[in-house]
C-alpha cells in the first residue's frame, strides 16, 4: 500500500551520500579553540579529576602538547595559568609580572610556534587571593578600580605576544577601557573576544577545581549574568560592540543555545561559544558509566553550536575531536 505524497523528506535521508549532500552544518578544526591549563615546574602532567583526559601541563610539556595539536590542525589555544596560592594577592599582581608563569608561557609559545594563535584570558580570579574576577573591598566587587588591573594584565599579555585577549571578568566598560589601553600602548592589532553574555553558572565547577580559583566568599552573581535573562544579553552585546569588541562570546554553551542564536540574529560580529568544563565533565561521566555514547554525544553537541549560529567553539573536546576527524 502506498499513499500519494508529493513531499517525502525521507528521500533526502536515503543514504549517507545524499545525507552528506544536504547537510546544513559541519564542525571543522578551523572553528575550534582549545582551552589549556599551564602549571609551574618541568616535565609535569597532572590530570584534572573532574575533567578526564584534560591535564595541567608545565610549559615544556605544554609545548609538546601544542605541537601535537597543531599536527591535528588545531591552531588556536586559550591558556589559563594555575597560580601558587603564595603568589596570589588582592590585586592579582602576579597577572602582569613579566617574569611570571603565564607571561613567560605566552612568550615561549609564540617563540616556538609563531603561527599559533593565543587567546589569553583577562580576569583577576586565577591570581586573586579572594578568588573573584575583580578587586574586592569589604565584600564588594569594585568595578572601576578593577579596570586598571585588567589593563595592566592585558598589556603584559599583548607585550608577550597574545593575539586576542579574552576579558572574562564581566566588569562594566571593560571592553572600551581595554581597547583604549591597548591602542594607546601601540597594540591596535590585538583583538578582543569579549565574554559578552557570561552567566553565573553551576557548570564552572571543574574549571575552578583545575585552577583552584573558586571564590573565597559569596558567589559571582553581582557581575555574571542571571541565567533567567536573555534581553540583558542583547544589552551586553550592544555595549561590547560599541566599545570595540571583535568577537562576542556566549558562556556556558549548551544551556544557552538560545542566546547564541539571539546574538547571531542581532549582530554582524563573529559569535563564539564556550562549551565549558561542566558540560565536558557531564559527557565524560555519563560515557564512563556506559550511559551514553560519549563520542556521538560530543559530535552532536559541537554541531548544535554551529546550528545555533556560532562561528567559533571553545571546547575541551578540541583535541579528541580533531583526532576523530583524522580517523
Ligand atoms: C574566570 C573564568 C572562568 C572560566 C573561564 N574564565 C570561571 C569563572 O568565571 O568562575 C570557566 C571555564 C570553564 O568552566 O570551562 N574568569
Amino acid at each position: 500500500m502506498s499513499h500519494y505524497l508529493t513531499r517525502r523528506p525521507r528521500r533526502n535521508r536515503k543514504n549517507e551520500v545524499i545525507r552528506d549532500l544536504v547537510q546544513e552544518n559541519t564542525v571543522s578544526v578551523n572553528d575550534l579553540i582549545f582551552p589549556i591549563f599551564v602549571i609551574e615546574g618541568e616535565n609535569k602532567a597532572v590530570e584534572i579529576t573532574s575533567m578526564p583526559g584534560i591535564y595541567r601541563y608545565s610549559t615544556d610539556k605544554m609545548l609538546e602538547e601544542i605541537a601535537a595539536c597543531r599536527e591535528l590542525g588545531i591552531k588556536t589555544f586559550a591558556p589559563f595559568p594555575v597560580i601558587d596560592e603564595a603568589k596570589k594577592d588582592r590585586f592579582a599582581q602576579e597577572s602582569y609580572n613579566a617574569e611570571g608563569l603565564f607571561i613567560k608561557f605566552i612568550e615561549a609559545v609564540k617563540k616556538n610556534f609563531p603561527d599559533v594563535v593565543l587567546m589569553t584570558d583577562v580576569a583577576m580570579d586565577p591570581y586573586s587571593s579572594d578568588g573573584h574576577d575583580g578587586l574586592v573591598d569589604n565584600g564588594e566587587i569594585l568595578n572601576d578600580p578593577t579596570l586598571e588591573f585588567l589593563g595592566k594584565m592585558a598589556l603584559a599579555q599583548a607585550r608577550a605576544g597574545a593575539d586576542i585577549i579574552g576579558p572574562s571578568d564581566m566588569m562594566d566598560g571593560r571592553v572600551g577601557f581595554l581597547r583604549n589601553y591597548l591602542d594607546s600602548n601601540g597594540f591596535q592589532n590585538v583583538g578582543i573576544m569579549s565574554y559578552t553574555a557570561k552567566y553565573a553558572s553551576a557548570f564552572y565547577g571543574p574549571f575552578r577545581d583545575a585552577l583552584d580559583s573558586a571564590p573565597k566568599f559569596g558567589d559571582k552573581k553581582t557581575y555574571q549574568m542571571n541565567p533567567a535573562n536573555s534581553r540583558e544579553a542583547l544589552l551586553e552585546a550592544e555595549l561590547d560592540t560599541l566599545e570595540g569588541a571583535d568577537y562576542l562570546m556566549v558562556k556556558p554553551g549548551l544551556p544557552y543555545l538560545d542566546i547564541v542564536k539571539l546574538l547571531r540574529d542581532h549582530s554582524h560580529l563573529p559569535i563564539a561559544v564556550y562549551n565549558i568544563s561542566g558540560e565536558y565533565a557531564m559527557v565524560k561521566a555519563a560515557a564512563e558509566k556506559g550511559w551514553i555514547d560519549g563520542e556521538r554525544a560530543r559530535n552532536e553537541i559541537l554541531l548544535s553550536f554551529k546550528r545555533a549560529g556560532a562561528d567559533i567553539i571553545l571546547t575541551y573536546f578540541a583535541k579528541e575531536y580533531a583526532q576523530y576527524l583524522k580517523r
